[in-house]
């Protein structure tokens, strides 16, 4: 709980996230936030938003919501490619960023905005949100009591058998999106791990990719604002399966594996492997401890705590960090050591080849 008496003036740009995550109801819940107004470039989608949750102001335009509201934390949520230029107005306008993932569709833009946000003196974290889902916060707990030892591998993976969104919209578009599964379920499976792990430096990766479904106009799901008709002939030009292999300064190896759409079961978890014990760290509140005890393997289930609220976490995670507070929101450290994963995976799957990590 946030002990600051600071006010913060919250406006969200996008409001699919709005309507299908709750970030309004998120923020409102925040005892010292308060969110002001909601910008769609359909302003009849911002109104709906707006007047489903009790916000005063709707806009269409980010830069007239940006010029009149005085915000001190603006949330962007809108196809990627918009990340880079809206986070980089709303820190020159005075507020704090939280944007969605991922960041920024390279390394550089993400620099870039860094160096905005200490330009301008303002804070900038991106919205992996599910390290603070219940059986994560759970592994943290273990990891830092030490139950692992020195974690020297890790797997993680979401697959979804049929969960491709938004198709024909954004989201399939690699102008617009900059990629595909990876881009929009693996940043989130990847910091899961790097989060239990440390977040160590990584030095190459190799990886490759796939859309074997979407262009068939197959395997897709219900998510996003703007999708068309399920026939094939829409635009997809993304990934729908992506695969990566990181190796890191510390000797520590990460396997990656994301779809959208594949043949198998839907599948959100991650594995660590530690020199004195391993974990299964399952989605929602199932995970089990590894290790030997008195000489014999032992398997320890963990009565995980069911429900919670991981964005809600994170938004209440961010205004404490704007307050001072020591929090677990993503660091820029973090941040950037994700962009360059995806990236290089990117550019792994495109040449064939190992790709090193600057
Ligand atoms: N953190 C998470 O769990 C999570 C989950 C899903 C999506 N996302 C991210 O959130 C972002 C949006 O995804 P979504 O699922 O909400 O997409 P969506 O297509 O459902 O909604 C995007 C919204 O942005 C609006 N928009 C487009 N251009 C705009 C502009 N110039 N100005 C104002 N509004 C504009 C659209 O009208 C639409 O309402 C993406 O970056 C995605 O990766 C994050």
């Amino acid at each position: 709980m946030t002990t600051s008496s600071k006010q913060y003036r919250v406006g969200m740009i996008g409001a699919g996230a709005i309507v299908q995550r709750g970030h309004i109801p998120n923020f409102q819940a925040v005892p010292n936030a308060e969110v002001v107004a909601v910008c769609d470039v359909n302003l009849a989608r911002a109104q709906e938003a707006a007047q489903a949750t009790g916000v005063p102001n709707a806009y269409s335009d980010y830069k007239e919501m940006l010029s009149k509201e005085g915000l001190d934390i603006v949330v962007v949520a809108v196809p990627n490619i918009y990340h880079k230029p809206m986070t980089i107005d709303a820190l020159r306008a005075g507020a704090n960023v939280l944007c969605e993932k991922p960041l920024a569709l390279s390394s550089a833009d993400a620099l870039e905005m860094y160096g905005v946000a200490d330009e301008v003196g303002k804070q900038l974290a991106v919205g992996t949100h599910y390290r603070y889902s219940n059986p994560v916060q759970s592994a943290k707990q273990q990891v830092d009591a030490g139950f692992f030892g020195d974690i020297y591998a890790a797997r993680t993976l979401w697959n979804r058998r049929a969960g491709i969104p938004g198709y024909g919209s954004w989201f399939t578009n690699n102008d617009l999106a900059g990629g595909g599964s990876l881009f929009d379920i693996g940043i989130h499976a990847m910091d899961r791990a790097l989060y239990l792990m440390g977040y160590p430096e990584p030095v190459s990766v190799s990886g490759a990719s796939y859309a074997k479904f979407g262009p068939r106009g197959l395997g897709l799901g219900g998510w996003g604002m703007d999708k068309q008709k399920p026939t094939p002939g829409a635009r997809f030009d993304v990934d729908d399966f992506a695969w990566g292999f990181i190796r890191f300064a510390n000797g520590a190896t990460l396997m990656l594996e994301v779809s959208w759409a594949a043949h198998f079961e839907d599948q959100f978890y991650t594995e660590l492997y530690g020199t004195e014990g391993g974990a299964y760290i399952g989605s929602e509140d199932r995970m089990e401890l590894y290790t030997n005890l008195n000489g014999q393997p032992v398997n320890i289930p963990v009565a995980v705590p069911k429900g919670g609220n991981s964005y809600g976490r994170f938004a209440l995670d961010f205004v404490r960090y704007l307050d001072g507070e020591q929090t677990d929101i993503v660091t820029r450290e973090q941040a950037l050591i994700s962009v360059k994963i995806v990236e290089g995976i990117q550019k792994s799957a495109a040449s064939g080849k190992e790709s090193r990590i600057a």
